[in-house]
């Protein structure tokens, strides 16, 4: 379906987030055939180009990140959308240029795809210039503050110059179908939700591993860590969509309150509940200080916790969460590991095993239910388990189950007005609220991360974090 009219302004469109996510993935859409005629992007940066200079940037950003697309048909047509404004966030160059290319009566949104330092400088020149109208969106990207101070900081900033309703927070996990996807397997199965409590649940698994290191963003990295990188936003968001009560409507605001109830209600974590990792290789393996060129560096590269939500639906069942850099396998999964029936009515010691609903987030995208059956044969009774294994690909067809990228989806959310797969102000302040006590008791003691081997699954105290409560993490593969 077509979207509306657009201008769409990219401040920092020659950065790398710009090139690497949002210019292929506008194209995408373009492709698509979702955008009308009176679509239009507009760059703005302070690099010394004009249109034709920055299409062709485009065009080779388009062949490295998306080089399926490298010769499109469609390609031409997207780059005449483009043209480039040069232009400083802190100083007077540009902006009446900018004023002169904006229309009126067409969706105007503004994606500040620079430094967080920056939004201060553009929001204010945005309105000083008359350029954002009432109705103007801004998008802003994570990292949304380093702790509760300077997100709420940063709030205020934009509530200077913009309401609530026109600022869109991107956390890039929400834009992911698989994520998107654990609200309609909730909400539109009436399977799953009358098991969905403490009754049913003994404990959930939240595992986000990646294969990468830091290396090629390690002055970003080294300064953020695992929990600000990961924790804080992306599991957080994973862990809400996972306890949330059900929204009345899957409307922007009843689905945030209801998200914002499950952080709210987060116990603080216990020292002896998380576990923080450093990957830690020998000769030709990565090793973390030497990525970050930082022989004392304490910032952690893993985490691994227990996590308690006081609440009616969860008293009593832990969620457990993990993720980290230089890991085994990418994968990213969500697993909701049952309780075992309250009484066996087979002779079948030791072979029940609880039903666990495991979502695989990425990749190789879909759900696997597990199930008892008996063992065929005629043996007597068996039990054994089995999946009952859905893989979006093999379900909807190579078509259906082609995943747009995160981005895609973000953006043309944005252009609709549709706020509900984005982070409102009171949300990340409450993100932070929670995350703060951690990250500041592990900066001002003298611990350090625990070394971990790179291609396993993080350090053995986060085996220990979980098996002295008698339970286990799956595997990652
Ligand atoms: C980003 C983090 O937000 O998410 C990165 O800054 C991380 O460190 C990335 O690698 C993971 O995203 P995805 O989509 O690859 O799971």
């Amino acid at each position: 379906i077509r979207v509306d009219d657009f201008d769409l302004v990219i401040f920092g469109a020659t950065g790398d987030l710009a090139r690497r996510k949002i210019l292929p993935g506008l194209f995408r859409r373009h492709a698509g055939g979702q955008f009308p005629e009176g679509a239009r992007i507009i760059a703005a940066a302070r690099a010394e180009l004009d249109d034709e200079a920055f299409r062709a940037d485009i065009r080779a950003a388009i062949a490295e990140f998306d080089p399926g697309r490298a010769d499109a048909p469609e390609l031409p047509g997207f780059l005449d959308r483009l043209s480039y404004v040069r232009l400083d966030a802190c100083g007077e160059e540009g902006w009446p240029e900018l004023a002169g290319k904006m229309r009126t009566g067409v969706v105007q949104a503004f994606y500040f795809s620079v430094a967080p330092g920056l939004f201060g400088d553009l929001a204010e020149r945005l309105a000083r210039h008359g350029i954002a109208g009432p109705d103007a969106r801004i998008v802003v990207e994570k990292p949304f503050g380093r702790d509760l101070a300077s997100a709420r900081e940063l709030n205020q900033v934009l509530a200077r110059h913009f309401d609530e309703r026109q600022i869109y927070r991107i956390d890039h996990y929400l834009g992911k179908e698989t994520v998107q996807n654990l609200m309609a397997v909730r909400f539109a199965n009436i399977l799953f939700e009358p098991l969905w409590n403490a009754h049913y649940i003994d404990h959930v698994q939240i595992t986000v591993a990646e294969t990468v290191g830091v290396a090629g963003r390690a002055a970003y990295y080294d300064h953020s860590g695992a929990m600000r990188d990961m924790v804080q936003n992306h599991l957080m968001q994973l862990v809400c969509l996972i306890a949330m009560e059900p929204p009345w409507h899957f409307d922007p605001d009843a689905a945030r309150d209801e998200k914002l109830k499950v952080i709210r209600a987060l116990e603080p974590v216990a020292p002896t509940d998380i576990v923080r990792g450093q990957y830690a290789g020998d000769g030709d393996e990565p090793d973390y200080l030497a990525d970050v060129d930082n022989p004392d560096s304490r910032t952690e590269s893993f985490v691994a916790l227990k996590l308690r939500i006081a609440n009616w639906r969860w008293q009593g069942v832990p969620f457990y969460l993990r993720t980290g850099k230089c890991l085994r396998a990418r994968t990213s999964e969500i697993a909701v590991v049952f309780r075992e029936p309250p009484h066996s009515i087979f002779d079948t010691a030791g072979q029940q095993k609880p039903n666990q609903l495991v979502i695989r987030l990425q990749p190789n995208e879909g759900i696997n239910l597990k199930v008892m059956i008996k063992e065929p044969g005629p043996g007597g009774m068996r039990l054994v388990q089995v999946p009952l294994d859905m893989s979006f690909a093999e379900a909807l067809g190579p078509e259906g189950a082609e995943m747009p990228d995160a981005y895609e989806r973000l953006i043309i959310d944005v252009i609709r007005g549709n706020q509900t797969l984005f982070m409102r102000g009171d949300e990340v302040e409450a993100a932070w609220s929670w995350a703060d006590p951690i990250i500041s008791a592990w900066e001002e003691g003298s611990g350090r991360p625990e070394p971990y081997q790179p291609g396993t699954s993080g350090p053995d105290e986060a085996l220990g974090l979980i098996h002295r409560d008698g339970r286990r993490w799956r595997d990652i593969k």
